[in-house]
């Protein structure tokens, strides 16, 4: 598992995947239905039972959630998305997907999370939506962003792809509490997977319908939805244009038996924090992450910052000769190359672009031992001496 234990690297991130959960998609494999069949509303079910939302819906991806999550809201071309400059690249590209612009706001200091006082200067007359995302698995200020919303008449997507599990006042992401709508990823390398995949949840069953059609070509078969009556059992209507957004049974299988998991994982991620945190606390020059006193973390990922370009380079390289793969969570999505075409700009966030001069993910995944995260600890202290 590491240079400790074998030859392989410890890689920033890694699933967790073990005998039950194969038994669970083996058994799924060998039934009736691979698709469209019972597991996946069996999932969507568990996954409101453990956030405490609504209504929820399976897809294909975090990035296919997104998009439906963008079109339910009825972003179309011209409106404006805010959302964080510090995430990966598909908080911001689901508004392009409708037609839409996004437009970054900056980040807080502390938390990476986007600034509330950012977003109110960022609004005009064709924002339709804000899409924060809690960066790293902190959630975002989250009551103050809905009062924006509120005040302005817009949207709030959560982009929770890094946070499931994380609570915010006593609320779990995905509450819907704050939101119209969330937004959770099942990558490898977040909290549960199910290879690839995602979820929206809400609360509110208008949108839940929209976004149910637009998983599935825009069809219904509702019988209470349908614009013609008794034309069959057969008979279903194309209502809007959606899309093959469909998870698969086997995959919500893997995700069934995977939310069995979801405290261990978050109690060992939390774990590992707790021993990244007083193991590298007190260096010059070093700055780690924040949990503030109303929020539990998710620990998706554990971003120390290493003052000066120069020093975190140094840093990387040497923990990648030491048999350790670290990463950069995230460059401002507007630096790259298809956004500055599109006219964005250096320097539309300065903060933002600070932080991703320092900022370096450190290995935070279930499956290491303490020995592993140790000898990260040791590492990272050996490389700034
Ligand atoms: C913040 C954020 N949003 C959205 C996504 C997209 O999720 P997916 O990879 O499931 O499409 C990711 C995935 O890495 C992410 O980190």
């Amino acid at each position: 598992m590491s240079p400790i234990s074998s030859r392989r690297p410890i890689p920033y991130a890694h699933q967790w995947v073990d005998r039950e959960d194969i038994e669970e998609v083996v058994k799924v494999l060998r039934s009736d239905w691979l698709t469209q069949g019972p597991r996946i509303k069996k999932f969507e079910d568990l996954l409101c039972q453990y956030t405490g939302a609504r209504y929820a819906v399976a897809v294909s991806s975090g990035t296919a959630g997104l998009h439906i999550a963008c079109l339910a809201a009825g972003m179309g071309k011209g409106d404006e998305a805010i959302t964080s400059s510090i995430t990966f690249v598909a908080s911001a590209n689901c508004a392009i997907y409708c037609g839409g612009r996004p437009v970054f706001a900056d980040i807080q200091k502390d938390t990476i999370n986007i600034d509330p006082k950012e977003i109110e200067k960022k609004i005009n007359k064709k924002t339709a939506a804000i899409i924060p995302v809690h960066f790293a698995g902190h959630p975002c200020d989250l009551e103050e962003i809905r009062a924006i919303a509120k005040r302005h008449k817009l949207f709030v997507i959560e982009d929770a792809a890094h946070a499931l599990g994380a609570e915010y006042k006593g609320e779990r992401i995905g509450s819907c509490k704050y939101s119209d709508m969330t937004v959770f990823s099942f990558h490898p390398v977040k909290h549960i997977t199910t290879g690839e995949g995602g979820a929206v949840l809400t609360n509110r069953r208008g949108l839940y319908e929209k976004l149910l059609m637009l998983r599935n070509h825009g069809i219904t078969r509702d019988r209470r939805r349908l614009l013609a009556k008794d034309k069959g059992p057969w008979y279903y209507e194309m209502r809007l244009l959606g899309f093959n957004y469909r998870i698969t049974d086997f995959q919500c299988a893997l995700g069934i038996s995977q939310l069995k998991k979801i405290n261990r994982f978050l109690k060992r991620r939390r774990e590992i924090a707790d021993i990244y945190d007083s193991g590298l606390s007190g260096i010059d020059g070093l700055e780690l992450p924040c949990e503030r006193d109303y929020v539990s973390s998710g620990w998706h990922i554990y971003v120390i910052r290493v003052r000066g370009r120069a020093k975190r380079r140094m840093v990387y390289e040497a923990m990648s000769r030491s048999g350790i793969t670290p990463s950069v969570h995230y460059r401002p999505v507007y630096l790259n190359p298809y956004y500055a075409d599109m006219g964005y700009r250096k320097g539309t966030c300065p903060k933002a672009e600070e932080y991703y001069s320092q900022a370096l993910t450190i290995p935070l995944y279930p499956r290491m031992s303490d020995r592993e995260v140790l000898y990260v600890v040791k590492r990272v202290k050996e490389a700034l001496e």
